[in-house]
């Protein structure tokens, strides 16, 4: 159960930063937390060695949640030094994929590859969600948007309880700092392959958000995975497992022939 401080505070992070495999450093969404990696974290070692990190103010680490995709990312970066690890793949989903691709962009020599799960370049709001979390409520049917109509009910029992727990002032700051975000001019910067991975139903993130970064980042690849909403790793695990997998081993091979 690794805890590391960083900024004066108890960070928490699951996996073990000193086994073998390429480092794969997944970041949650909006209010989420290392959960929501449970079935990458159990099945995803050799070639990848698997981290998930609780960011500020999330799940088990300390701290508030920080107000802006550039300061969450300049904090990956202070948490990644932290535990000693100089080259990674950053993966991340929703707001967790926004501070990989800033990472990429910002960070490229610390950069090996990225994962980019149900996000975007550019991530509105509906401005009706910001309003309610404004007034200290979380929106009763957010939970409905999460997953796909095919997703299994115990995921959405799951979803509803992990929403409630969350207070509504950590969404309010995820949120808003997603909608402030726009790099989509910025994405041909990106310099290492990524893998872009979307559920076909997904209502928050839809799949030409997902479109547009294959079509603007210079080195990538794309897999639409059916029926996933997005929540897809939790929803579609074993596909989402496998095209990391295959996407780690390759960028392997190339590093090795370089
Ligand atoms: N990648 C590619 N295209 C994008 C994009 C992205 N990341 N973000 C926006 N666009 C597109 C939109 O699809 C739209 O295209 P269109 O004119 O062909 O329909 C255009 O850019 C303008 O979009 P936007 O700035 O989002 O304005 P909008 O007034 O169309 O919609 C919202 C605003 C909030 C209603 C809309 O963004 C939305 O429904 N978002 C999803 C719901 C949500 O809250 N998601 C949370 C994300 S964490």
């Amino acid at each position: 159960m690794p805890f590391v401080m960083v900024h004066n505070r108890k960070v928490y992070y699951a996996g073990d930063n000193s086994l073998e495999g390429s480092p794969v450093i997944f970041c949650h969404g909006s209010g989420g937390g290392h959960h929501h990696w449970l079935y990458q974290l159990k099945n995803l070692q050799n070639p990848v060695n698997p981290l998930a990190v609780d960011l500020p103010g999330h799940g088990r680490s300390e701290g508030d949640a920080l107000h802006s995709v550039s300061a969450y990312r300049d904090w990956l970066h202070d948490f990644t030094q932290e535990i000693g690890i100089e080259r990674f793949i950053p993966a991340g989903h929703s707001l967790g994929g926004a501070i990989a691709l800033d990472y990429a962009i910002h960070y490229p020599d610390h950069t090996m590859g990225l994962i980019l799960i149900g996000t975007g370049s550019r991530l509105r709001v509906l401005p009706a969600i910001l309003d309610v979390l404004r007034e200290g409520q979380v929106p009763p049917d957010f939970v409905d948007f999460l997953y796909s109509p095919a997703a299994e009910d115990e995921l959405r029992v799951r979803g509803r309880e992990e929403v409630a727990a969350c207070a509504a002032s950590v969404y309010y700051a995820d949120l808003n700092a997603c909608d402030r975000f726009d790099i989509s001019s910025e994405l041909p910067r990106i310099s290492v392959p990524a893998l872009i991975l979307c559920g076909t139903d997904d209502r928050l993130t839809p799949v030409k958000y997902s479109r547009f970064l294959a079509d603007n980042i210079p080195w990538s690849r794309i897999e639409i995975i059916e029926g996933a909403g997005h929540m897809v790793m939790l929803e579609k695990p074993d596909q989402v497992n496998s095209a990391i997998r295959a996407f780690v081993a390759e960028l392997d091979t190339y590093s090795k022939e370089n």
